[in-house]
């Protein structure tokens, strides 16, 4: 079997971050606001609550002021024209400079660009063409959007394609534009989402330069078993859906019955996880780190324990929800990123992602 190997990670952060206290301030103001024109007694929000059932502080976004304008509360991103690069790509850029950056590579030696996130913007043309365009790569590109599961799904995909040879150099990218379709007049979820992008590098051992700082790629293991709880019903049939002449197109955001995933998913999480490094013949002490899903400390923290069966400690499933939120498909990448460097060669960690779907994808890996 060809060998293959992650050889680098980067990661764009968005220019404004918003707090807790800041985001529910402008939630609390629409609040008072909508209660006082309709004479409803709608809730308020509070940043403890938010700190305490999720674990996040604060979240980074692409736009603040429309956010957190109470008349608003929602992003502004002005329409571009089809000739200006899209938002998405703008955001794919940074991070796929780092990635290649730290792999020693250039855009003239991908052959693959899979650009997987949870949200698209557009139907197409895809985004990871444009990114292609932007980034002057030759070869081909396409989306892949299995939610919060997207990188993962598509690391399993680049994995196998450079197994089978087909390409020896693969670039997976997560622009997640999560604000996008967050509804910040929700109390019960206007605090989970922030955004970001991630990037890796995947490349046949024989084509990487750079070998020290990389980790190989022992397997993927995928799963997805159909659920209603968190669901965003955006799309092309949108406009189709009005009785009447003139379309009344409603705006589709995230939903989720966040109670409910969190029962039904911490056990399906951890038996996945555990199933996969028995079926590489390891058991979990031989696992150093898990870079896990960002959605809730809680969760990751009941994860990590059911996997090892024992206390953890927060390097074994490091958070970095606490100042990024749920960033979607990219946050077990952040995870990955941020905290790899002190693997010495030999040691072995799994990346692992779940959300909508419902979908788990895991990537067991070892320090080269
Ligand atoms: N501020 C203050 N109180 C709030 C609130 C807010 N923003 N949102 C909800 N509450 C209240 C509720 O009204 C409820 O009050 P009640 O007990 O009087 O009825 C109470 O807090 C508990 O609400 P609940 O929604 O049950 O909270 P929770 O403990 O389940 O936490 C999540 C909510 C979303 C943080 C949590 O369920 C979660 O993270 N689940 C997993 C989600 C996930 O992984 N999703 C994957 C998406 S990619």
């Amino acid at each position: 079997m060809p060998q293959i190997y992650l050889t680098g990670s980067g990661v764009f952060t968005p220019p404004y971050a918003i707090s807790n206290e800041d985001l529910v301030t402008s939630f609390n103001q629409y609040i008072d606001q909508h209660n006082q024109k309709t004479g409803e007694s709608l809730t308020h929000s509070s940043a403890e609550f938010i700190e305490k059932a999720s674990g996040i502080k604060s979240r980074y976004v692409m736009e603040k002021a429309g956010i957190l304008n109470p008349n608003r509360m929602r992003p502004f991103y002005p329409k571009r024209l089809d000739t200006e690069m899209s938002i998405q790509a703008e955001m794919a850029l940074p991070a796929i400079k780092e990635a290649l950056a730290a792999s020693k590579k250039t855009a003239k030696n991908i052959d693959v660009i899979i650009c997987a996130c949870a949200s698209l913007q557009r139907s197409y043309p895809a985004v990871a063409i444009e990114i292609q365009h932007y980034l002057g790569a030759s070869g081909y590109a396409f989306d892949v959007n299995v939610a919060c599961s997207s990188a993962t799904f598509a690391i399993d995909i680049a994995y196998h394609m450079l197994q089978t040879g087909s390409a020896n150099t693969i670039l997976v990218v997560n622009p997640e534009l999560c604000s996008s379709h967050l509804n910040f007049k929700d109390r019960d979820s206007h605090f989970i989402f922030g955004d970001v992008a991630s990037a890796v590098i995947l490349e046949r051992k024989e084509v990487a330069n750079q070998q020290a700082d990389a980790f190989e790629l022992l397997g993927t293991f995928l799963k997805t078993n159909f659920s209603n709880n968190i669901r965003n019903n955006d799309g092309i049939i949108n406009a189709t859906e009005d009785p009447e002449d003139t379309p009344n197109i409603q705006f589709h955001y995230f939903t989720q019955q966040g109670k409910k995933v969190f029962k039904e998913v911490v056990p399906m999480v951890s038996e996945h996880i555990q199933t996969q490094v028995y079926n590489h013949h390891y058991t979990p002490d031989k696992i150093k780190r898990l870079w896990l899903h960002q959605a809730n400390i809680n969760m990751n923290r009941l994860i990590a324990e059911k996997f090892y069966n024992r206390d953890i400690t927060p390097l074994e499933a490091p958070i970095i929800l606490d100042t990024y939120a749920n960033t979607s498909s990219a946050g077990s990448i952040i995870a990955f990123h941020q905290h790899h460097q002190d693997f010495k060669t030999g040691e072995l960690g799994l990346i692992c992602s779940f959300g909508a779907g419902y979908s788990i994808g895991s990537v067991l890996v070892k320090k080269v």
